[in-house]
């Protein structure tokens, strides 16, 4: 589980530092108020199959974005790179570019591009010619004839056209296929050498235009090495009253990963395309609450107990949700082994969503929390504590220690930190003078693990190695300014206080 290149490190005071991880993670949340020309005389599948084979205008795009590529080196086999459909390259890395592909060789291809050329040259000098004729003929011109290097290029196209039998070779195709396995077809029973001739021009123009797009966007990181697009992830949600940037990307199925905007029902949080569509799902969507048993009420504030195996949808829903949030591999489907306790704020129109956090039904090693997210719009108001302090509650009633999945992100240990600091700072404010200060007491009454009171305490620096023992050193000073911390508080982080008295739930309960 790692958040943004960062892992948890225990002993690490940097994030306690004062630095303030918003400035880092830009969240902007909104409130939101309430049939083809055919030149060659192909068959329109021969021509369809030759474009999308070869990267044609067509299918550029698409191949760009579906394809694996790797910038590289041919994906055809056997191939080793050189040459190029274009004839004046000497690599090529793309199916589309391959003169093996294409049936061709490097050399037929630069001789074939040499070719060309010159005619092209012969070409312009003709027509440099007719220029010349064409001045002095215009005074008497009534009528416009083809001058002699259009008459020249009309006979060399009907001839050309004349010798091309569309019968031939027609048969050795299925052969061709077979031999040389996946290649472009044998094209040249379909169209004239002259028609081909000028296809192969356009394929290659097309092909040098695809490698060029590629490395473009290669080189502009918005193509992996691998040629997946990094960047292809939802980037915008709208969920109850709000729309808010996402962090990171989520396995939503591939469809929806397009959109420019995810719209999600914020009670059952199911995931829709369009506004319209969400609109039409409000009107008819019954749930008002989290599935699953309230076990905790205080005020507006609720905390929902779903089970994983019993609300399978609604918690892959969740975890998919949450993942846009968080950077670490986080479960999506595999949810039946799991508990959501999702903590609620109502109001007349429902109860809606502050966060959750997911808890293995049987931990082997004894977390209470596995995954824990406070939504965007309600960070940094007290929430995050809360279901935090409720995970430790939990805890207490099973008679049992807890602590966090490892690793955690920066923003939960952030949060972490600054909860077992509370704990351990109240409960020290709390002591006797004269008592002495022991960790596994302070576990027992708290539920934190004692590996995460020692690290809180040296993250404190208020534990130290003295002749051979650790001792807890009492820092008034640390205790003060504690204590000075939270009188500061905005009152309405006071009443986001779990209490004990209002949880109705007992670890006897049957988990599977
Ligand atoms: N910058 C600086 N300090 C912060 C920030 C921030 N962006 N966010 C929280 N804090 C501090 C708060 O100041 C507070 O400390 P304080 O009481 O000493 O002032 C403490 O962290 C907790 O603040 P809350 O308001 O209670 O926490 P919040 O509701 O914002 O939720 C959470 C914290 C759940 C980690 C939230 O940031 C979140 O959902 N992050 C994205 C998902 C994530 O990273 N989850 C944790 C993964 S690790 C795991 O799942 C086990
Ligand atoms: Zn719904």
């Amino acid at each position: 589980m790692k958040t943004r290149g960062k892992s948890d490190n225990s002993n690490a005071g940097s994030d306690s530092k004062g630095r303030d991880v918003n400035e880092e993670v830009k969240t902007k949340t909104k409130c939101l108020t309430p049939k083809k020309s055919n030149p060659l005389g192909m068959t329109e599948h021969e021509m369809l199959l030759a474009l999308d084979e070869t990267g044609g205008r067509l299918r550029k795009r698409k191949f760009a974005q579906s394809y694996h590529v790797d910038m590289k080196q041919c994906p055809v086999s056997g191939c080793d790179s050189r040459g190029h459909l274009m004839g004046r390259f000497e690599r090529h890395f793309t199916l589309a570019a391959c003169p093996i592909y294409h049936n061709l060789t490097p050399e037929r291809c630069r001789a074939n591009h040499e070719a060309n050329e010159r005619l092209r040259k012969d070409q312009a000098e003709d027509a440099g010619r007719d220029q010349v004729i064409v001045h002095h003929n215009t005074r008497n011109q009534t009528e416009v004839e083809a001058t002699p290097s259009q008459t020249k290029y009309r006979k060399r196209v009907q001839r050309s056209r004349e010798q091309h039998s569309s019968s031939e070779h027609r048969k050795s195709d299925p052969e061709h296929q077979a031999e040389h396995g996946v290649k472009e077809p044998l094209l040249n029973h379909v169209a004239s050498e002259y028609d081909l001739n000028l296809f192969r021009q356009a394929q290659a123009l097309a092909s040098e235009g695809l490698e060029h797009e590629l490395e473009r966007l290669h080189e502009s990181g918005l193509l992996s090495q691998d040629g997946s697009n990094p960047d292809r992830r939802i980037k915008v949600i709208e969920i109850g009253r709000y729309e808010m940037d996402t962090w990171y990307s989520s396995p939503y199925p591939e469809e929806y990963v397009q959109l420019p905007k995810l719209y999600i029902c914020e009670f059952c949080l199911k995931y829709m395309k369009s506004s319209t569509i969400l609109r039409r799902h409000m009107a008819k969507c019954v749930w008002r609450h989290p599935p699953g048993d309230e076990i905790y009420r205080k005020g507006t504030i609720s905390v929902f107990e779903v089970d994983g195996k019993k609300n399978k949808i609604y918690s892959q829903n969740l975890c998919l949700l949450a993942k846009l949030f968080l950077d670490h591999k986080t479960l999506y489907y595999d949810v039946e082994p799991f508990l959501f306790y999702v903590m609620t704020e109502a109001d007349l129109t429902g109860c809606h969503m502050v966060g959750y956090f997911s808890k293995e039904k049987n931990s082997f090693l004894n977390y209470n929390v596995s995954c824990i997210l406070t939504m965007p719009q309600h960070m940094r108001k007290g929430y995050g504590k809360m279901m935090i302090d409720f995970s430790y509650l939990l805890s207490r009633k099973e008679g049992k220690t807890g602590s966090p999945e490892r690793p955690l992100s920066d923003l939960g240990l952030l949060s972490y930190r600054s909860y077992w600091t509370d704990i351990i700072i109240s409960y020290l404010s709390k002591l006797d003078a004269a008592a002495d200060l022991v960790i596994r007491d302070i576990s027992q009454e708290t539920a934190v693990h004692p590996a995460d009171i020692v690290s809180t305490l040296q993250a404190l620096q208020m534990l130290k190695y003295w002749k051979g023992k650790h001792i807890i050193l009492k820092k008034q000073d640390i205790i003060e300014d504690w204590l000075r911390k939270q009188t500061k508080k905005p009152a309405e982080f006071s009443s986001r206080a779990i209490d004990s008295k209002c949880l109705k739930w007992s670890p006897t309960r049957q988990k599977e």
